[in-house]
């Protein structure tokens, strides 16, 4: 390969080290206005009225949006359960409901005209856990809270049981995570009376020109949307930005005038989407030499006040709770539950760290009972090529699953390094260390719960000075896709990566390509992409030879080899433009329908599978309570490696954000339902400080539907890791959590 898997530096490295990238914040445009959002101050009630008359006095307010302004004003990017901003006579839902909108000369006028608009709301009951909506005495949304429910049902449980040699039964909890990107949502809206034209910091361009679209009644091609540098996403902006563009898209549409809406950290964290919390109950049975012999699961997400996202996030709920293993009786139900919190919807893992962390916890007891070691147990029920996973779907290729296990076992020097931790416990009093392994299992694509979206565009342009510009249909949010796109150019056609130019996505240029969610970027906008340079590769090849120029062509890293001569790729592109050689392609890529069952939850669920295994070594202060991640070992099968530094860096990432999730990160609400963490001072996210030592290694089993036999990574770089570092805290303890995070306030109340 010439380029691929190779070290190179991000394509928009050094213009982000430098400053000189452009985030949403960062656009100043003539007569633009600056919106806020009102809020209500209860979690529940019906919004009796709104008065705007006094905040309307404020010098420098220019418009108050409410219900009434609003063309269209159901949401929902599944079920319409929910309405850009509450009507009178509606429901306030959760604390961050928006109610209002002003747009105002200055941020100061608008702050203070939010702070006056009155409104009236007699107060509800807040229902504020999974376990108090699942009574059904108050009704946040619709006729019941356990609104959504989806299934597996496969083999037969009662005898997998009777005849099991060990059945486990667990419950777990586990709790919020906030994405915490960096950059706050943030949306600029320019309506000039015919087109409405947004910038922002998103995931998913082709949402938030949907909703826009429908939220004001406009036809699709009067709305682009144009993406911004995005500092951070983490699923955190896969719907969210949709919500966040309508508002300011409205007020822009009412004042015909630039609107810039950007949130500050506190509304951030109070009316957007973070990882749901979850209750579990798990049974599973094993023979006694360790194979899994059935599962039985059920799985509750509090989903909000609204559904969002949810019922799509319980696919993956479904399909990733029997975990990475072979398993043929099985019965799984993920019931998506009403709450009058924060709607909750994607982020990194998407409804899998949650139940992964559960599995793997019940495999590290089922080991101990049994007296296997939790790697061999691990190994014993791996998936193979052949083996079926949970749903049913019979992998024929692509499973790297053992190779991970075999990898991290040789790098940690597992044998050794149980002897040191077993050495270390026994000579220190105050500190004890554990070793926790997990074994995870990862759908690329959006998969059977969202095929009509699994599709994506590329266009390339070669210019005449041999550099090229690209552009994708998704989304550059901080994972490193325009470098790995630029790594697949020069492949493909020999440009050095210096010289192409990865442009941002405009929805008025390529075809909806679906979100920019799910591990998908590489193989549907990287597929599409290669066909586009391999279209263009063609066509010059076609010049060279139809043109007698040379008969045998060989490309290579900057140069293209005619006839054994080495000739510099901008010499011939040069040549091909000036012979009207066509330059420009624009492709597409969809996969193959997937066969999948609704009604059993049996079939193909997605089009490829990552295997991912992490070994954590963890030391935990018993005086303190407090536990710290020493040394991680990780090996994930993601096919092809296209982009080696950029997937050793999702990698360290997502072990350091999975740590946060698994013994760090934790949002409590108080009594009305009202968050208590809304800012990075009280949500406790890992700092350079609480990052272990990260050893990484890659499998390649190459997937023949991918790029190079490229697969995804974005994901399950995170969901080894809460699974790891806390069965590796249980381990040094020698106490079982059952519940995310661990604090150092459980560790102190089950140690002292
Ligand atoms: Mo991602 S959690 O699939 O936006």
């Amino acid at each position: 390969m010439k380029a691929i898997g190779k070290t190179v530096k991000r394509v928009d490295g050094f213009e982000k080290a430098l400053g000189y990238s452009q985030y949403t914040p960062d656009i100043y445009i003539k007569g633009m206005l600056y919106a806020e959002v009102v809020y209500p101050d209860a979690a529940h009630g019906i919004l009796k009225s709104i008065n705007i008359e006094d905040a309307m006095k404020v010098p420098g307010v220019v418009k108050i949006a409410t219900y009434k302004d609003v063309p269209n004003n159901r949401m929902g990017i599944v079920t319409k359960d929910m309405q850009l901003l509450v009507p009178a006579g509606g429901k306030v839902r959760f604390e961050a409901d928006p109610i209002a909108l002003v747009a105002a000369e200055s941020p100061q006028a608008a702050k203070e005209a939010a702070k006056k608009v009155k409104f009236e709301i007699e107060k509800l009951k807040p229902v504020l856990s999974i376990d108090e909506a699942l009574k059904n005495e108050v009704i946040v949304n619709g006729e019941r809270n356990d609104a959504f429910h989806k299934k597996i049902r496969r083999g037969n449980i009662e005898e997998a049981f009777k005849n099991s040699d060990l059945i486990i039964e667990m419950d777990f909890e586990t709790g919020y995570q906030e994405q915490a990107y960096l950059e706050t949502q943030g949306v600029l809206a320019i309506w000039d009376g015919t087109y409405m034209t947004i910038y922002g910091s998103m995931q998913c361009p082709y949402y938030v020109q949907n909703d826009v679209a429908e939220v004001l009644n406009l036809p699709l091609n009067r709305v682009t949307v144009i993406q911004m540098e995005t500092g951070g996403a983490f699923g955190g902006k896969e719907d969210v930005p949709s919500y966040v563009a309508a508002k300011a898209a409205l007020l822009s549409y009412l004042t015909r005038r630039p609107v810039k809406l950007i949130y500050k950290r506190d509304e951030d964290m109070r009316e957007t989407s973070k990882r749901h919390p979850s209750k579990s109950y798990y049974k599973v049975g094993f023979t006694k030499d360790g194979k899994i012999t059935a599962v039985e699961i059920k799985a509750y997400l509090d989903m909000g006040a609204y559904s969002t996202l949810s019922p799509i996030v319980m696919f993956r709920t479904l399909t990733h709770a029997a975990g990475a293993y072979a398993v043929d009786n099985v019965k799984v139900d993920v019931w998506g539950v009403y709450t009058n919190r924060v709607p909750c919807g994607a982020f990194r893992g998407f409804g899998s760290p949650q139940v992964l962390f559960a599995m793997e916890s019940v495999m590290d007891e089922a080991a101990k009972r049994l007296g296997i070691d939790p790697y061999e147990i691990r190994y014993k029920n791996a998936i193979e090529v052949g083996k079926a996973i949970s749903t049913g779907q019979v992998l024929k290729s692509s499973v790297g699953a053992t190779k991970t296990l075999e990898y991290v076992k040789e790098m940690s020097n597992y044998e050794e390094l149980k002897k040191e931790v077993e050495e270390f416990n026994k000579k220190n009093r105050f500190k004890k260390r554990g070793l926790g392994w997990s074994h995870t299992i990862y759908g690329v694509s959006l998969g059977a719960a969202g095929q009509h979206l699994d599709g994506a565009a590329a266009n390339l342009q070669v210019k005449s000075d041999g550099t090229a510009t690209v552009m994708i249909g998704n989304t550059e949010m901080g994972q490193g896709a325009k470098t790995t796109m630029a790594l697949i150019v020069a492949e493909v056609l020999g440009i050095p990566i210096e010289r192409i130019t990865v442009l941002q996505p405009n929805t008025s240029v390529l075809q909806d390509s679906g979100p920019t969610v799910a591990s998908r970027t590489t193989v549907y906008s990287g597929n599409a992409l290669r066909l586009a340079a391999e279209k263009i590769r063609d066509n010059i090849i076609a010049f060279i030879k139809e043109n007698g120029w040379a008969q045998n062509v060989e490309i290579d890293y900057g140069v293209w080899k005619l006839d054994g001569k080495e000739v510099p790729i901008e010499e011939i592109v040069q040549k091909a433009n000036n012979a009207n050689v066509k330059l420009v392609e624009v492709q597409w890529y969809k996969t193959r329908p997937l066969r999948y069952d609704q009604e059993t939850g049996a079939g193909e669920a997605y089009v490829a599978y990552t295997f991912s295994t992490q070994l954590s070594l963890v030391e935990v202060d018993l005086l303190t309570g407090k536990p710290q991640a020493l040394k991680v070992w990780v090996s994930h099968d993601i096919g092809k490696v296209i982009n080696l530094d950029g997937a050793i860096g999702q990698v360290h990432g997502g072990v350091v954000q999975g740590m946060g999730y698994a013994i760090m990160e934790e949002i409590k609400h108080s009594e009305d339902g009202k968050m208590l963490v809304t800012n990075f001072n009280n949500y406790v996210v890992p700092t350079i400080r609480d990052i272990p030592d990260i050893e990484v290694k890659f499998v390649e089993e190459e997937f023949e539907g991918g790029p190079f036999g490229a697969k995804g990574l974005g994901e399950p770089s995170l969901m080894s890791s809460p699974p790891s570092i806390a069965n590796a805290v249980s381990n040094a303890v020698g106490i079982r959590f059952n519940k995310l995070p661990v604090t150092p306030e459980d560790i102190l109340l089950k140690t002292c």
